[in-house]
């Protein structure tokens, strides 16, 4: 997707719902590519689906704009978002290096967490594009639906609704009750994209090693629905491989040079 892709999605709003997924490699963003997804995210959530940490603190700059540029090499049609991994975006002009950096990696635009409302519009001043993401914000929340009450449900909403006012081109919303979803997409410009915000968001986005069963059993948010369960299919097929090689059974004269 060329310069304009921004506004592109923002227009999509009440039009058509966006569709956004994550990818950390080139394998991934082709497919989601060939799957016609309209946002790659390229996800801090890298941290715990595939480099082994708890949470997404650890993930570093360097890991993201390595896992950005193997995402943007196979030049996807979709917008590709970077995101700023924890205390990469602590003041404007880390902000806008760290930004920069993406940009120069493939990425078209940035998604930053929280109200940092002077830091997206430092950004937008320096001519990048901005996602916001309010609600459950893995980067400094706890792990547990929020918005439940009124208090920190008008909080929520009065974030969306400045990070808005300050530009950004769509907003995520990340498991708060459905009503604080919807009230949250009517009273802002952007579009919202919804993971656990209910059906009332904009566009939805899951992270995609969720939604294809790549992760342990016994991880699964009630937000998640599971398309494929990879995982087990996997390991039966490298447990296969390893009977039939302990059992010298491969490679037969099939898979042998003459
Ligand atoms: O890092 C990530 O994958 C995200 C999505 C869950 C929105 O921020």
């Amino acid at each position: 997707m060329v310069k304009g892709f921004a506004e592109k999605i923002r227009k999509m709003k009440g039009k058509e719902k966006i569709v956004m997924l994550t990818a950390y490699d080139a394998i991934f963003s082709s497919y989601l590519n060939e799957a016609g997804t309209d946002i790659i995210l390229v996800g801090d959530s890298l941290g715990n689906v595939w480099l082994g940490f708890k949470n997404t603190k650890p993930v570093t700059m360097e890991h993201m704009l390595h896992h950005t540029r193997a995402v943007a090499r196979t030049n996807p049609e979709a917008l590709v978002v970077g995101d700023m991994p924890f205390k990469s975006y602590e003041g404007p002009q880390q902000a806008v290096k760290n930004a920069r950096a993406f940009i120069e990696a493939g990425a078209n635009a940035v998604k930053i967490e929280g109200p940092k409302i002077e830091i997206v519009e430092e950004l937008k001043k320096n001519g990048i594009d901005v996602m916001g993401h309010v609600g459950l914000t893995p980067q400094t929340s706890d792990w547990k639906v929020q918005g439940r009450k009124d208090e920190e449900a008008k909080r929520i909403l009065d974030d969306a609704i400045a990070l808005d006012r300050a530009g950004c081109f769509s907003i995520v919303v990340e498991s708060v009750p459905a009503v604080l979803g919807k009230k949250i997409t009517n009273a802002v410009k952007a579009p919202t994209i919804g993971i656990g915000a209910g059906a009332d968001c904009d566009g939805q986005v899951l992270v995609s090693n969720d939604l294809i069963g790549l992760n342990a059993a016994d991880f699964k948010p009630k937000f998640v629905k599971q398309y494929l369960n990879l995982r087990p299919e996997i390991i039966a097929a490298f447990k296969r491989f390893k009977e039939e090689v302990k059992a010298g059974k491969f490679p037969t004269k099939e898979f042998s040079y003459e």
